[in-house]
């Protein structure tokens, strides 16, 4: 059973007025909800990815993908209560015709151990989102996104969690050195730039203003992304001690900050 389930969320009482014409918001939930929701086609190729890995693929497919297509659920009714004249289902099913076609099992790590490293970069990247998009509705004086947000963020740093138990087990098996590790991080940071979010962006904005957008997300990111906590969700897969750790911390901050996260 999840932990939460969005229906019990008091849509009704959101603050409508503090946020109904905050476009970037708009635009930023409707991204997320097109992509959480699409979690079913993840799903698929990760299945096939471990196939024979029982434990995981139950797992992904009776845990996993439900509580991901449930944050697709969440943000998309939250769009579809403030901003009613939003035609999600529509603008949804375009999206979904040009983004499947980007993901496919060629796309992921050339190993078992090497793709569950990949899903855990994945995964700081969406509860770190999330709890950005916590501080910036509490600050909104927004508490329903602000608690469906944390719920959310919760979620992901369990999957977080699992996907790094799963590095573990495959990792006794290939053995990879913290040089293997890093090269799977960075590449996988880099691939998590834009592409799915500028896909999204075309069936949900008209405007083709996409640089626009992208400068509002570094704002929110400069006073929202909890840095921090995403370089140590990063790094602690190489287990360094604490001195090389510090060091490295302010690299990888840098490196955030460069790649737009
Ligand atoms: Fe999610
Ligand atoms: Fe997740």
């Amino acid at each position: 059973m999840p932990r939460w389930n969005y229906e019990n969320i008091n849509y009704e009482e959101i603050n409508k007025e503090n946020i109904k014409n905050n476009e970037f918001l708009f635009t930023l939930l409707a991204i997320a909800s097109f992509i959480e929701i699409t979690s079913d086609v993840y799903e698929n190729n990760l299945k096939r990815f471990y196939e024979g890995d029982k434990q995981i693929t139950n797992w992904l497919e009776e845990i996993w993908e439900i509580e991901e297509i449930q944050h697709g659920k969440a943000l998309r009714k939250y769009v579809e209560s403030v901003w009613s004249d939003f035609d999600w289902g529509e603008a949804y099913k375009n999206f979904r015709n040009e983004y499947i076609k980007y993901c496919t099992i060629e796309e992921f790590q050339p190993s078992r151990a090497r793709e569950m490293l990949a899903r855990m970069v994945v995964e700081t990247g969406t509860s770190t989102f999330y709890k950005a998009i916590n501080a910036y509705a509490k600050d909104l004086n927004e508490p329903i996104l602000a608690t469906i947000a944390h719920n959310i963020h919760k979620d992901e740093v369990y999957h977080y969690e699992v996907f790094n138990k799963g590095f573990l087990k495959y990792n006794e098996t290939e053995n990879l050195n913290r040089k293997d590790i890093i090269k799977v991080i960075y590449t996988r940071l880099k691939e998590a730039n834009d592409e799915d979010v500028a896909t999204a962006y075309k069936y949900i904005q008209s405007n083709n203003d996409f640089e626009a957008f992208h400068k509002n997300l570094k704002k929110l990111a400069k006073n929202y992304y909890p840095y921090k906590m995403a370089v140590k969700m990063l790094m602690y897969p190489l287990k360094l001690n604490r001195y090389i750790e510090n060091v490295t911390a302010s690299t990888i901050e840098g490196a955030l900050r460069v790649f737009g996260i």
